[in-house]
Parts: structure tokens; C-alpha cells; sequence
């Protein structure tokens, strides 16, 4: 009797513990009408953590011994500080991929662009409002090939009492896809560099980081995710492989997309979606099938005959209830080259433009910039044939600097970075026309283009055959863009304006230009600082696919670049 009345004492004292702990919990994270903003608080330790994945067993960079990493939950409006302190022996960065940062670069993350790296034993603290988005975005670190295992989610919920656009869902799931090498993949990409060739390809693609029972050793590396019929589940689809772009599906559901990069778009059903590196993509899903098992499946685009890692990875939607002895069916993915899949699906992506959400289009160009994609051989009398693969913009290969530019920029340091990034190439060509073997002699340099504050700016990103045709995801930071147009062949500077979309193009902050083709972005340059641009391969940013926008400060006081916090790493 006495120990039956002492256990529900206990019970009783952690049932009030755990409703106290519940309402610290949404004294944090519901504002209160008096507070201005809220701060969420994250620690990232970067430590090595031994994971196994296809019978192969190694070290992997993580934060906080996850992988992938944990998410980052806010809410539209409020501050986010994240301090991460690195254990491993490599300096690195954090990058918020798709977060404005308005004037506040500082917390972007790409390092030598915005910061130096946090060094080995170190701390840094990445400090940002939440101003303006809400939806999925993600975080990854931003030096070397690091990122393939160091990323996690970033859900931005929208304001409290303001509903989606779109039917609330029973629950949300986080997808990320992602890419697993057996090997050291520092190591891989090491060694390709030496040689001046393209690493080794991925031995599996993820799903959250599993690969599926499609590889060996898949028992414990299969992501399930568990539904109830009739209900309808969002989810946050994230592409977080370094090289690849995919298709993703799911056997016996179609997908309705309902956001891309943390923009609301027209909701519309498909069977599959097409997600490059660096983009997310929401979709609703209707668990409206016989309760049973289903296969989802993330598989390669890949346009032209270039070596490529292929392979499914796979993970299970699974109705409540169905035993796990069933085998589930698996989905019918685009084929590998499906280039007219990816077109028409490009084409259904619409900026929903509500009242609520408007599709603001800068309808006038302050600025029209037209660069080139080219993939090239400079001279390496070290490497294996004698020549490096580099790739460039408007031919030139961009060069990471020592110092940070948004240090350089903001202290007015000389010598860093010049700002004679060419608005168009120096001789036009046919880009698009037989293969170009012949060396365009790429310029190395660390050059910028200097952007006017508030100035519309538009962007042709027009592919090349020099070496070969590809398609590349380019990702902005800083800001968000509209896609105004895109098309196969050459831009035509007389016609192609005409048939852009001014009024509803989807708004993003990564975009794929298509293999021979070209794509037409705008955006206002209403965020001071230096910005990254770049291929979202990691194989060709590495190869110097990327340049940087340096977009002066406005007249106003609160149009300048806010000072630097003072536990900004050195270099
Ligand atoms: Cu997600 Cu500069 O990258």
C-alpha cells in the first residue's frame, strides 16, 4: 500500500516535471504579444563519428555525431543563433542555404567568401533573423567536399495563426537525399585534383542517409516512414547530394508540389519530381492507396553520356499496420536521360502570387548580364594527361582568395579582389553549336561584379559545348530570384524577352540551366554585401564555377552592411 502510494507519488511529481517542461517549451517557442523576436538557440559540435554504410565501415564529419544532421526548426520572425564549434581537423564553415541574411552576410557561411573558416578548436557564432520566408530550407558546410555528410534541415514554420496556402496535413516529414562514397571522400576528392580529373563517383544515393535495401548491409539502413489511410502528409524534400541531380517517387501516390526553395508555388500533381543539388521541394502527398508498402526512389538526371553513379536509392512508405514482411513495389522513375520530363515539369513551376504572396518581378533591367558556362583543360604538366579540368563564367575560373571578401569589402582592404568581373564574354560564339575542343585559355582570378544597391538586375546563364553540354543547378546566396525564362540552343537577345513569364515565373534561390540551353533570372539588388554564386556540383565549383557579386550599400543608414560580430574567425 505504502509502496503503491510512494510509485504514484513519483509518478505524480514527473508528470508535473513533464507538463513544466512542456510549458517552458512553448514559452519558447510562442511569442508572447510583447516580445519583438524570439531566439532559438542551436549548438553544432562538429565531431568525426564512425558510421557504416554498405558493408563499409569509416569516420565521418558530423555535427553532433548525426548524419545527416539535426534540423533547425523556427518560426517567420525569429532570430536563430546557432554556435558551432569545430573538434574536427578540418576548418570549415556553415552555409544557410536559401536565408536572405539581409545586410547581414556575416551569417551567410561560405568560407573565403563571407568568413574564414572556423579553425580547429574554435567557435563561431552564426547569428540571423528569420525575416520574410517561411518553408523548407537547409543548412551545409561550405569548404571542400565536406558538405556530403555535414547538412541537415532547416524548417521555417510561418507565422503563428497564419495557416499554409494549402490543406494542413495529419504531419510533415523531412526527405534528404543525399550521396554515400565507401571511401574517405576528402581523400577521393584529393586525389582528383592531383590527377586534373573528376573524382570517383558515389558508391549509393540516400535517402536520409540510408541507402536501401537495393545495396548490401541495408537492414538498419532503410528509411521507413509510416502513414495512416486517408490522411494527407507534407513532405520537405531536400536534394543534398554533391554531384547529382535526381528524380524522386513513390510508387502508387503522386506528389502535389506546393513549394520550391521556401517559396509557395500553384499547387500541381505529378508522378515525379526533378531536384538539383541545393533546391528543396515541398509536396503534399494523400495516403489514399491499399494500406500496403510502397517504395519511394531517388535516381540520377543525367543528360549526357558522362560517367555517373546511377544507382536507387530507396526508402518505404508504409500504411500503419501492414506487416514488414510485405515487399513493397518500386515506383516508375523518369528514365536516367528523360530531358523532356525535366522541361515540362520546369514549366509547371509557378510562383503562387496570391494577394498574400505576391510574385514582385522587377519588370524594368537596371543591369543585363549574360554569362557563359564553360568546362575547359589548362596545362598541368603534373596531372595524368597533362591537362587539368577547370570550368568558368565568361571564362574566368574563379580563385578563392585568403582573406574573406565581405572582410575585404567591408574594412576596404586592397589587393583581395578586383571588381572587373566581365558583364558578358569577350567574343560571342556559336555556344551551343558542335562541340568545342579548342582551349578558350581559361583566366584564373578572383574577380567580382560590382552591383548599384536597388538596382534590377537580369541574368542570362547560357550553357556551352566547350568540352560538352551539361546541366548546372545555380545557387545565389543573398537572395531569391525569379525565373523569367529558359530555353534549349543559344538566347537570343532580340527574341527570347518577349516570351518570358513577368507575371507568376517561380521564385528560387537555386536554378537548373538546361544541357545546350539557357536560363533568365531577375532579381533587385536590395541586400548589400558580397554574394556567392555558383554551380551547385560540388565537382564544378571546385573547378572554379563560381564568381561573387559585390552589391554596394545604399545612401540610408539601414541599407548598409551591418558591422561584423566580434567572434568573426580569422584567417
Ligand atoms: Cu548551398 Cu554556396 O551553397
Amino acid at each position: 500500500m505504502a509502496a503503491g502510494l510512494g510509485g504514484f507519488g513519483f509518478m505524480h511529481n514527473n508528470v508535473l516535471t513533464i507538463l513544466f517542461c512542456c510549458m517552458m517549451i512553448i514559452g519558447l517557442i510562442m511569442p508572447s504579444p510583447s516580445e519583438a523576436s524570439i531566439i532559438k538557440k542551436y549548438k553544432f559540435d562538429i565531431q568525426m563519428k564512425n558510421v557504416s554504410r554498405l558493408c563499409h565501415a569509416k569516420p565521418i564529419v558530423t555535427v553532433n555525431g548525426r548524419y545527416p544532421g539535426p534540423t533547425v526548426y523556427a518560426r517567420e520572425g525569429d532570430r536563430v543563433q546557432v554556435t558551432v564549434t569545430n573538434h574536427v581537423q578540418y576548418n570549415l564553415s556553415i552555409h544557410w542555404h536559401g536565408l536572405k541574411q539581409h545586410r547581414n552576410g556575416w551569417a551567410d557561411g561560405p568560407a573565403y567568401i563571407t568568413q574564414c573558416p572556423i579553425q580547429t578548436g574554435s567557435s563561431y557564432t552564426y547569428d540571423f533573423n528569420v525575416t520574410g520566408q517561411r518553408g523548407t530550407l537547409w543548412w551545409h558546410a561550405h569548404i571542400l567536399w565536406l558538405r556530403v555528410t555535414v547538412h541537415g534541415a532547416i524548417v521555417i514554420m510561418p507565422k503563428l495563426g497564419t495557416p499554409f496556402p494549402f490543406p494542413q496535413p495529419a504531419r510533415e516529414f523531412e526527405i534528404l537525399l543525399g550521396e554515400w562514397w565507401n571511401n574517405d571522400v576528402e581523400e577521393i576528392e584529393k586525389q582528383g585534383t592531383q590527377r586534373g580529373l573528376a573524382p570517383n563517383i558515389s558508391d549509393a544515393h540516400t535517402i536520409n542517409g540510408k541507402p536501401g535495401p537495393l545495396f548490401p548491409c541495408s537492414e538498419k539502413h532503410t528509411y521507413a516512414m509510416e502513414v495512416e489511410q486517408g490522411k494527407s502528409y507534407l513532405l520537405r524534400i531536400i536534394n543534398a547530394a554533391l554531384n547529382d541531380e535526381l528524380f524522386f517517387a513513390i510508387a502508387g501516390h503522386n506528389m502535389t508540389v506546393v513549394e520550391v526553395d521556401a517559396v509557395y508555388t500553384k499547387p500541381f500533381t505529378t508522378n515525379s519530381i526533378i531536384i538539383g543539388p541545393g533546391q528543396t521541394t515541398n509536396v503534399l502527398v494523400h495516403a489514399n492507396n491499399a494500406p500496403c508498402r510502397y517504395f519511394m526512389a531517388a535516381r540520377t538526371f543525367e543528360d549526357v553520356p558522362l560517367t555517373v553513379d546511377n544507382k536507387t536509392a530507396t526508402a518505404i512508405l508504409q500504411y500503419k499496420g501492414v506487416p514488414n514482411t510485405v515487399i513493397p513495389s518500386l515506383p516508375k522513375l523518369p528514365a536516367i536521360n528523360d530531358s523532356a520530363f525535366v522541361l515540362s515539369y520546369n514549366k509547371k513551376l509557378r510562383s503562387l502570387n496570391s494577394d498574400k504572396y505576391p510574385a514582385n518581378v522587377p519588370l524594368k533591367v537596371d543591369r543585363n548580364l549574360f554569362y557563359t558556362i564553360g568546362l575547359g583543360m589548362n596545362p598541368c604538366p603534373t596531372c595524368v594527361n597533362g591537362t587539368r579540368l577547370v570550368a568558368s563564367l565568361n571564362n574566368v575560373s574563379f580563385v578563392l582568395p585568403q582573406t574573406a571578401l565581405l572582410q575585404a569589402h567591408y574594412f576596404n582592404l586592397k589587393g583581395v579582389f578586383s571588381t572587373d568581373f566581365p558583364d558578358r564574354p569577350s567574343k560571342p560564339f556559336n555556344y551551343t553549336g558542335a562541340p568545342l575542343k579548342a582551349n578558350l585559355a581559361t583566366l584564373k582570378g578572383t574577380r567580382l561584379s560590382k552591383i548599384a544597391f536597388n538596382s534590377t538586375v537580369e541574368l542570362v546563364l547560357q550553357d556551352t559545348n566547350l568540352l560538352t553540354v551539361e546541366s548546372h543547378p545555380f545557387h545565389l546566396h543573398g537572395y531569391n530570384f525569379f525565373v523569367v525564362g529558359t530555353g534549349i540552343g543559344n538566347f537570343n537577345a532580340s527574341k527570347d524577352p518577349a516570351n518570358y513569364n513577368l507575371v507568376d515565373p517561380i521564385e528560387r534561390n537555386t536554378v537548373g540551366v538546361p544541357t545546350g540551353g539557357w536560363v533568365a533570372i531577375r532579381f533587385r539588388a536590395d541586400n548589400p554585401g558580397v554574394w556567392f554564386m555558383h554551380c551547385h556540383l560540388e565537382l564544378h565549383t571546385g573547378w572554379g564555377l563560381k564568381m561573387a557579386f559585390v552589391v554596394e550599400d545604399g545612401p540610408e543608414k539601414h541599407q548598409s552592411v551591418l558591422p561584423p560580430p566580434k567572434d568573426l574567425p580569422k584567417c
